[in-house]
This record gives structure tokens, C-alpha cells and sequence, in this order.
């Protein structure tokens, strides 16, 4: 099996709200971006890592990944506008020799081995394996309502109804697919906005599997996350996660 990984790192981060692009920013003095690079260089099925990046960011994860001494980056390319887009430009980059794909958000740093190894078996036998938890919260859909010209009061959201939450999965990267699978479901969708690449798979109407990820597979998105993910980097040491160099 040739098995390659996609690393997103072309986002703006804007919900980061930071002076350092996201992918950089330091967790416990090593950036984001290394702590899933590490797993993915180390994994035994993985040949080659491509990394999306933008022009801003480009140099300093470059910089980073010379430092840590990152194996199997074959290239860095540069993204697009939305995350599909990024996506799309990784899988143009891929070797002729891959049949697996495996695109992880290089804003969840705490993958390990073990969601790697169950979502790339699923895939492999299945085509399309994401990795993913049941949800924990209640979810309900919102509908704002507009603010009131004559009283001056705020415009507020009401519940419109309360999402039946068995069976529901919040899901999280990677997500691995055959090659060609993704690749179809790329040229035929990709017009149409997604916000994960399994959507695509699915307008094709492949199933795809879900496999049980982590909680603490976090995605660092706004600074609050980044607070969550240094505690549990503090919680899990000496238990594989957040070994410094
Ligand atoms: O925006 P979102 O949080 O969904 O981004 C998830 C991942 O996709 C991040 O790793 C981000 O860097 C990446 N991304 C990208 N190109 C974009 C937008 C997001 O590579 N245009």
C-alpha cells in the first residue's frame, strides 16, 4: 500500500486572532503544526507528506520543519482560497504510486498512532474511513430573529428546534480515502462548498465509515482552544504527547 498525507496549513486563521500564523504558534514551545507532522513521519505506512501552505506562512513552516528535523516531505504547495480548494491543490500533488490518501488539519495536534492506524485500515478496506466521536452536547438550531427598529432592544436567536442527538458524530482528520475515489469526488463536487472532504465522497453516494477518534483530537481554532490543548498537553506527559526537543 502507498499511503500519502495531505497536511493542511494554507487557512488564514482568522478566527486565531494571532501576530504568528497558526500552524507556528508555540504549544509548549514546539509549534502546532510539528506535534501531527511527528505522528505522520513516524507512521510505518506513511511514504510521503505534502504540505498545503500559503505565501505567508510558507517560510516560517519551512523553518519549523528544517528544525525538527521532519522526514517525508516530499512537497510544499501552495493552497487556495477555501479548505477544498487547499485540499484539491494537495491531491494534484500527490505520486503516481499513491492509492491512499490521508488529509489531516495541521490544527489538531493530538492525533496518535492508533486513530491513524484505524482510520487508514477502514479506508483501505472500505474506500472512505473518517475518524470521528459521538456528539456530548445538546444541539439545537437557531433562528435570529431582527432587532426592533420602534423599542431599540437587540436582535436575539430563538430555538427552532432541538437536534435528536443519537447517532450523531462530530467528526474530525484524518479522514483517508482510495485515490481515485477522492479524486472523483473532487472533479465532479468540488463547485459546491464542503466543509470536510468526506462530504464529497458522499455526494457520490460511497459510504463512508466512521471510526472512533479522540476527544482530545481537538481542533485549535480560536485562542481559547489553545489554553484547552496546553492543559491537556500538561495532563499527558510522559504518556507520548507534548515530548519537547
Ligand atoms: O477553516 P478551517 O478551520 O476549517 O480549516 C481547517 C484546516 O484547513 C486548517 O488546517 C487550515 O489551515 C486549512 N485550510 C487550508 N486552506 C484554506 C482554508 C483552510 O489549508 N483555504
Amino acid at each position: 500500500m502507498y499511503l500519502s498525507a495531505i497536511v493542511l496549513a494554507a487557512g488564514k486563521g482568522e478566527r486565531f486572532r494571532s501576530r504568528l500564523p497558526k500552524p507556528v504558534v508555540r504549544l509548549n514551545s514546539r509549534p502546532v503544526i510539528i506535534y501531527s507532522l511527528d505522528i505522520l513521519s513516524r507512521h510505518p505506512l506513511i511514504k510521503e507528506i505534502i504540505l498545503v501552505v500559503n505565501s505567508l506562512n510558507r517560510g516560517k513552516i519551512a523553518g519549523a520543519v528544517n528544525k525538527y528535523r521532519i522526514p517525508k516531505i516530499s512537497r510544499m504547495v501552495e493552497g487556495g482560497a477555501r479548505r477544498q480548494d487547499s485540499v484539491y491543490k494537495g491531491l494534484k500533488a500527490l505520486d503516481d504510486k499513491t492509492d491512499l490518501v490521508l488529509i489531516h488539519d495541521c490544527g489538531r495536534p493530538f492525533i496518535d498512532k492508533r486513530i491513524v492506524d484505524s482510520v487508514v485500515r477502514a479506508a483501505n478496506k472500505y474506500g472512505a474511513a473518517i475518524a470521528g466521536v459521538p456528539l456530548k452536547s445538546t444541539i439545537k438550531k437557531g433562528a435570529r430573529i431582527q432587532r426592533h427598529q420602534d423599542t431599540n432592544t437587540p436582535g436575539s436567536v430563538v430555538v427552532v428546534e432541538t437536534i435528536d442527538r443519537s447517532g450523531l458524530w462530530e467528526i474530525q482528520t484524518p479522514q483517508v480515502f482510495k485515490k481515485d475515489l477522492i479524486l472523483r469526488a473532487y472533479e465532479n463536487f468540488n463547485c459546491q462548498d464542503v466543509t470536510d472532504d468526506a462530504m464529497l465522497v458522499e455526494r457520490l453516494e460511497h459510504p463512508v465509515r466512521i471510526v472512533k477518534g479522540s476527544y482530545f483530537n481537538i481542533k485549535i481554532t480560536t485562542p481559547e482552544d489553545l489554553v484547552i490543548a496546553e492543559a491537556i498537553l500538561s495532563k499527558c506527559k510522559g504518556k507520548g504527547r507534548g515530548k519537547g526537543k
